[in-house]
């Protein structure tokens, strides 16, 4: 059924897209689970993994032996890299390379398995370790269609939905590296966490070597130990009751023998307890062997031989344990894990080996699945946490579209009385013909406030003066009050600017003054704040900037403070071309709306208009002003000519 609002082409597409995400998803499980799983049991069981790649090797005349340091390391590669590479496609990690090694890794496997295939090199692949036995023919045909769908996936990469966030994919990367490595080194050091050969705990021998059903596994109804006479014991030893220990030997002469104290304590236990324990060695090792064992070990006891395969199969050790009870394996171990001899006895209760897969795999996925899924939710928070930053800072962008946008400008000493008035005059024209999106603000040296008060329209262009006396009037020669200025017209004052505090020697208190009067007067504040180089460099900005606002405005009203604008001018960027950054520029005023929120409220701070000041010119206005606290600019040599103030209003646009 057509999806309703689209129609012909688009729906097409829309509809295909649809279907190709799903095939593309679904071949992305597929592929990714298989790996997956097959990378985990190489790793599971990487001592019968190392023989399968042996046999391999051997069959090409590259044999590298089993106990071979490059044949483990090997091993311990292949069941990373496919674990990885599926966990990555999986999660939609590293798409681009992850896509790309496994082009390269599938198109080698089905290279080689299709040489298998054709040559009946090995019996088994080894593809899903040892957990399971694929036919020549059935491991072509899946990796051919994995290939497939591999080729497929590679094509339409984008469809390939990422399910952790970049910033964090390598979190989830490591708890996969480190579970796929920690997995693989245990089995080597110790068993494999899942037994999944025919000699598991729990395997009742007795019933399988005397009334074997259809489904019970050659290497156990074949099981024969003979002794040094050619004896075949496994009747007899299966049969007995309590008791028998099996020292398993797979390679005598590379056999481990840092533990034989261990083993010999093990066998006296063994002799005192009037219970079996035997060496058990492959058939075709001969007396010599056998002898170089018993006397590396200084053990005493009696030998049998048994099928090499068999013996593998048993315990993944060399030397191993396995304890046999009543025909029943009760308990494995490896010689770097032996169990504690302190009592008189040893038994099941001490076996650390993992039990069959339906027993051990459900701890064994846990122990992979939960802390990725603390990653993946970790990230989800994460991601949330962003959303609600977002959300925020649209929030923040609302109130600022509420809040005044002001471009003022401070033509500090600069102009007589004819420039500056037929600057003035420009300006008026200009934007009379092309309406400015906010506040415009001309902050004139005294001579100027009357004329130019009388030629700009007051509807578009505020007026302001650049100071005005601490004083309310009398003997104060060369003073211009605060009265004066809203005589002539003029409806602003600048404040406490960087050049009066540091040449005319304005303190904290002496600005309160001067913000009392002006406001007592009418006028509206442009009230300037910034630090000095030396302040930014060593950190102090902050505690700089606070501390002027405290000692001048903090003893004003939440009313009054309707009337104040303030102004951010790093005196490092005044006049130098050096402009704050927008980020600098945002980080200090989100910082001053902050002080102000906690000295006066956040009704009060939020409609508070915060302007920048220093090097602002129109290429640079733009970016400063779309940041979120920043209200506007306070302009010095571009307010000095009307295309530059003109291009800095029009950054609002
Ligand atoms: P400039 O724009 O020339 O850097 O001056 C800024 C200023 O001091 C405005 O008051």
């Amino acid at each position: 059924m057509r999806s309703s609002g689209l129609s012909g082409w688009a729906w097409v597409k829309t509809d295909l897209r649809r279907r190709r995400l799903w095939a593309v998803s679904l071949c992305r499980v597929v592929v990714a689970l298989t790996l997956v799983v097959s990378g985990f049991l190489k790793a599971v069981d990487p001592v019968g993994m190392r023989a399968k790649v042996d046999a391999y090797l051997t069959a090409w005349g590259l044999g590298l032996g089993v106990d071979s340091l490059l044949l483990r390391s090997g091993v311990l590669v292949l069941a990373v890299l496919e674990f990885m590479m599926g966990v990555q496609l999986l999660l939609g990690m590293r798409r681009r390379l992850t896509i790309t090694l496994l082009v390269a890794f599938q198109t080698v496997m089905t290279a080689l398995t299709t040489y298998l295939f054709f040559t009946d090199t090995v019996e088994d692949c080894g593809c899903f370790g040892t957990a399971l036995t694929l036919t020549d023919g059935q491991t072509l045909l899946k990796n051919v269609v994995l290939l497939a769908m591999i080729f497929f996936i590679s094509r339409h990469g984008r469809y390939v939905i990422r399910l952790v966030s970049e910033r964090r994919q390598w979190l989830a990367s490591l708890t996969s590296l480190c579970y796929v490595v920690a997995l693989t080194l245990m089995a080597y050091h110790t068993l494999p966490a899942i037994d999944f050969g025919p000699y598991a705990v729990g395997t009742d021998l007795r019933q399988a070597y005397t009334a074997p059903d259809a489904d019970t596994p050659a290497l156990l109804t074949t099981l024969c130990l003979e002794d040094e006479n050619g004896n075949d014991l496994t009747d007899s030893l299966l049969a007995s009751k309590g008791k028998t220990c099996l020292l398993t030997l797979p390679r005598p002469q590379k056999a481990d023998d840092g533990s034989v104290d261990r083993i010999n304590d093990i066998a006296d236990i063994a002799a005192d307890s009037a219970f079996g324990f035997y060496a058990v060695v492959p058939q075709q090792t001969v007396d010599a062997e056998v002898s170089d064992w018993k006397d590396r070990s200084g053990g005493n006891y009696p030998t049998l031989k048994a099928d090499p395969a068999q013996i593998d199969a048993m315990v993944r050790s060399n030397p191993g344990l396995v304890l046999i009870e009543d025909g029943k394996v009760c308990g494995k171990w490896s010689f770097n894990n032996l169990p504690a001899t302190g009592g008189e006895h040893f038994g099941a209760s001490q076996n650390t080996a993992a039990g069959r897969p339906h027993e051990a795999l459900p701890k064994l996925v846990m122990w992979y699945i939960i802390p990725l899924l603390v990653v993946l939710l970790l990230d989800r928070l994460l991601i949330g946490k962003k959303f609600y930053q977002h959300y925020i800072l649209r929030q923040h962008l609302k109130t600022k579209t509420m809040r005044k946008k002001i471009v003022a400008g401070n033509w500090k000493m600069n102009k007589t009385l004819q420039e500056g008035v037929a600057l003035a005059e420009e300006l008026n024209n200009v934007l009379a013909a092309d309406k400015p999106n906010c506040d415009v603000v001309i902050c004139t040296p005294f001579i100027h406030l009357a004329p130019v008060a009388g030629i700009i329209n007051a509807e578009v262009i505020g007026l302001g003066a650049e100071n005005c006396a601490d004083k309310v009037s009398g003997a104060y020669t060369g003073e211009v009050s605060a009265a004066m200025v809203k005589s002539t017209g003029a409806q602003y004052v600048i404040l406490g600017h960087s050049e009066r505090r540091a040449y005319y020697g304005e303190t904290a208190e002496i600005l309160k003054e001067k913000v009392n009067l002006a406001l007592e007067n009418g006028l509206k504040v442009i009230f300037c704040i910034g630090e000095v180089l030396e302040e930014r460099e060593s950190g102090k900005q902050n505690d700089v900037v606070k501390a002027q606002l405290e000692g001048s405005l903090f003893d004003l009203s939440a009313e009054q403070m309707s009337n104040i604008i303030l102004a951010y001018e790093p005196v490092w960027a005044i006049g130098t071309g050096k402009t704050a950054t927008a980020e600098q520029a945002e980080e200090m005023h989100a910082f001053i709306r902050g002080v102000m929120a906690d000295k006066f409220g956040a009704e009060v701070a939020e409609n508070l208009s915060i302007l920048y000041g220093g090097s602002c010119k129109p290429s640079n206005a733009k970016e400063i002003f779309a940041k979120p606290n920043v209200d506007g600019g306070l302009i010095g040599g571009a307010a000095l000519k009307v295309a530059d103030f003109k291009g800095i209003i029009d950054a609002w646009k």
